[in-house]
C-alpha cells in the first residue's frame, strides 16, 4: 500500500454516503457501488466511520459489538467485499476504532451493571453520594460526565453521551480485548486504523474536581497514554500500517511523540486547534469570525515544529464533526467555486497527509436546517436546550446550530440533481439542502473547471511531486493575516503557494517574484504574465514550481 506521506485519504460517513436498498440510510453496498468514483479522485485510502453493531445514539461511536456489522448498514460479507473491491482498485480501507468507550449496551457493560466485579473493572465506577457526582467534570455533549447506577450504588464515567461509558485502560484485560479487535480486522484485510479520541484513554490516578475547567486537563494526553499506545501497536503489529489518532485538546509535544516513527506509536494525528479560531473565547457555541492571524500562527507552529522533530500531521478542514469549510471560511454564494478551491489549495500542499471528507470535493455547504426538528445529532440537540437555558432565544440558538452543528456535514452526499440527490430512492434519515440541484457529482463531472476536478488535480500533484510529499516548509507573508503563503523545498524543486483567505482583493506587502517558476495550479483562469505578482483577486490561489 502507498506510503502515507504520498497519500491522500478519503473519509466516508456511511449513513450519509449512498443508500443501496432504499431505506433512506446509507450502507456498505452503497459504498461498494461508488468505489469507482472514489478511485477517480486518486485517493489511496478510505477511512470509514463506524458501522459496527450500535444503538446509534452517537451514530456508531457507541459500539455494542466491535466485531459485528450493524444490519442497518449490511453484513460481514458486504464488508469483506468492500475490502476486496477497494484493494482491487489499489485502495486500502481504514476502520474506525472507538476504544475510549463502549455503548452501555455492550455485553461488558451489561455484565458490569448486573454487578459482575470482573466487568465492573472494565469501566470507571466510583463510589459516592447519589446526590453529588465524584468530580465536577463535564461531558463533551453537555451536563455531568458521571451517571449514577442505583442498583450498584456507584457512578460511572462517560466523557461523551450517558450511553457511552469510558473504558478502564488501567485494566490489562481491557487492553487485551481491544488488541483482539484490531487483530480481527487486520486479518480481514483492513489496511489501517483511525483511533477515535484516543488521547483520552489514560485517566489520572486521582479523580479530583477541576476548578479551572471541565476536567479535560486531567485526562487529555493522560499519564500513561504513550505506554498504552506503544503496547497496543507492538502487540498487534500495526506499526507498518497507516494509523491516525484523533487527538482532543492535545499539545504539539504530545503529537510529536504520537507520530514520530522512532516512537512506534501512530503514523499521524488529527488536532483541532485550527478549527477553533472562530470560537468566541474558545466556546464552540458562541459565533465569531475566523481569526486569520491565529489560524496562520497555528499552522506555522504545527507545521514547522512537526518537521523539526520528525512528526507528521493529518491535514484537513472537514470531517463528520465539523461544519463545511466553504460555509465556514469561504463564501457559499458569490465566490463559492473560488473559495472552495482556495481552501483546498491551502491544505493539500502542506507537509502532512490530506484528508477529504465526502462532499468536500464538491464544495458542499452547511445544511441550512431551519428548525430544531431537522437536527439529528445528540450534541446539537443537547446544546440547543443548554443554549435556551442559558438565555439565548430560539432564533439565536438555531443560528448557532446553523453554523456549528455536526449535522452540517452529515447531510446526504449529493450525487445528482434528482429528488433525493441520488443518495436514496426514499426520504433520507436527514434532510438534503436545496443546493443539490447544482452542487452534485453529476454536474461537476461535466464541468472541467469544477471544484471536483480541482480536487482531483491536487491529489494528482501530491503523487507527482516529491516536494509536496517530503519537502520542508517555510511560511511567507507571515505578517499579512489575509495571505496564507508557504514555500516547500526539496533538492531540485521549490513550490510556492499563495492564497488570499478573503473575499476582497489583497495587495501583497511584498511583491512576489517568480522568475524561473512555472504555473502549476490556481483557481482563476491563468492570466499571470510577466514575472511578478502584486495583487491577489478574491480568494485567489496561485501555485508555482521552480526546478532548480
Ligand atoms: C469523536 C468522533 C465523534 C464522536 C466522539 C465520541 O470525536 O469523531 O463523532 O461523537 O468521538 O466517540
Ligand atoms: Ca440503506
Amino acid at each position: 500500500m502507498a506510503d502515507f506521506r504520498a497519500s491522500t485519504i478519503y473519509q466516508i460517513y456511511p449513513k450519509s454516503f449512498c443508500d443501496s436498498n432504499g431505506d433512506g440510510i446509507g450502507d456498505i453496498r452503497g459504498i461498494i457501488e461508488k468505489l469507482d468514483y472514489i478511485k477517480s479522485l486518486g485517493v489511496d485510502y478510505i477511512w470509514s466511520t463506524p458501522f459496527f453493531v450500535s444503538p446509534l445514539n452517537d451514530n456508531g461511536y457507541d459500539v455494542e459489538d466491535y466485531k459485528k456489522i450493524n444490519p442497518l448498514f449490511g453484513t460481514m460479507k458486504d464488508v469483506e467485499e468492500l475490502i476486496a473491491k477497494a484493494e482491487e482498485r489499489g485502495m486500502g480501507l481504514m476502520f474506525d476504532m472507538v476504544f475510549n468507550h463502549t455503548s452501555t449496551r455492550h455485553e461488558w457493560f451489561q455484565k458490569a451493571l448486573s454487578g459482575d466485579k470482573e466487568y465492573m473493572d472494565y469501566y470507571i465506577f466510583k463510589d459516592g453520594d447519589p446526590e453529588k457526582p465524584p468530580t465536577n467534570w463535564q461531558s463533551k455533549f453537555g451536563g455531568s460526565a458521571w451517571e449514577y447506577v442505583t442498583s450498584l450504588k456507584k457512578w460511572y464515567l462517560h466523557l461523551f453521551d450517558v450511553t457511552q461509558a469510558d473504558l478502564n485502560w488501567e485494566n490489562p484485560k481491557v487492553r487485551e480485548e481491544l488488541k483482539d479487535v484490531i487483530r480481527f480486522w487486520k486479518k480481514k484485510g483492513v489496511k489501517g486504523f483511525r483511533f477515535d479520541v484516543v488521547n483520552l484513554i489514560s485517566k489520572p490516578d486521582v479523580f479530583e474536581d477541576d476548578t479551572l475547567g471541565d476536567g479535560r486537563r486531567f485526562y487529555s494526553d493522560g499519564p500513561h497514554i504513550h505506554e498504552f499506545l506503544k503496547e497496543l501497536v507492538a502487540d498487534t503489529g500495526i506499526d507498518e500500517m497507516v494509523t491516525v489518532g484523533e487527538m482532543s485538546s492535545t499539545t504539539l509535544d504530545n503529537c510529536i511523540r504520537y507520530s514520530n516513527p522512532d516512537e512506534k506509536e501512530l503514523s499521524m494525528c488529527f488536532n483541532f486547534h485550527h478549527l477553533k479560531v472562530d470560537y468566541k473565547d474558545g466556546n464552540k457555541w458562541e459565533l465569531m469570525n475566523p481569526d486569520y492571524r491565529k489560524l496562520k500562527e497555528l499552522f506555522e507552529t504545527w507545521q514547522t515544529k512537526m518537521e523539526q522533530k520528525n512528526g507528521w500531521n493529518a491535514v484537513f478542514w472537514c470531517n463528520h464533526d465539523q461544519p463545511r469549510i466553504v460555509s465556514r471560511m469561504g463564501d457559499e454564494k458569490k465566490y463559492w467555486k473560488e473559495s472552495a478551491k482556495m481552501l483546498a489549495t491551502c491544505i493539500h500542499l502542506l507537509r502532512g497527509t490530506p484528508y477529504i471528507f465526502q462532499g468536500e470535493e464538491l464544495g458542499m455547504t452547511n445544511a441550512g436546517y431551519g428548525d430544531i426538528s431537522e437536527y439529528r445529532d445528540v450534541e446539537s440537540i443537547n446544546y440547543y436546550q443548554i443554549m435556551l437555558k442559558e438565555g439565548k432565544n430560539e432564533e439565536e440558538a438555531l443560528e448557532v446550530l446553523g453554523n456549528r452543528s455536526r449535522d452540517n456535514s452529515r447531510s446526504p452526499m449529493q450525487w445528482n440533481s434528482g429528488k433525493y440527490a441520488g443518495f436514496s430512492e426514499s426520504e433520507p434519515w436527514i434532510g438534503i439542502p436545496d443546493n443539490h440541484k447544482y452542487i452534485n457529482v453529476a454536474a461537476e463531472e461535466q464541468d472541467s473547471d469544477s471544484i471536483l476536478n480541482y480536487y482531483r488535480k491536487l491529489v494528482r500533484l501530491r503523487k507527482q511531486y516529491a516536494v509536496i510529499q517530503n519537502g520542508t516548509i517555510e511560511f511567507i507573508y507571515r505578517e499579512q493575516p489575509e495571505v496564507f503563503g508557504y514555500k516547500r523545498l526539496l533538492k531540485g524543486q521549490e513550490l510556492l503557494v499563495v492564497n488570499n483567505l478573503t473575499g476582497s482583493e489583497v495587495v501583497l506587502q511584498e511583491i512576489l517574484h517568480f522568475e524561473g517558476y512555472e504555473y502549476l495550479i490556481g483557481n482563476y483562469p491563468q492570466e499571470i504574465s510577466g514575472d511578478t505578482l502584486k495583487v491577489l483577486k478574491p480568494y485567489e490561489s496561485v501555485v508555482l514550481l521552480k526546478r532548480i
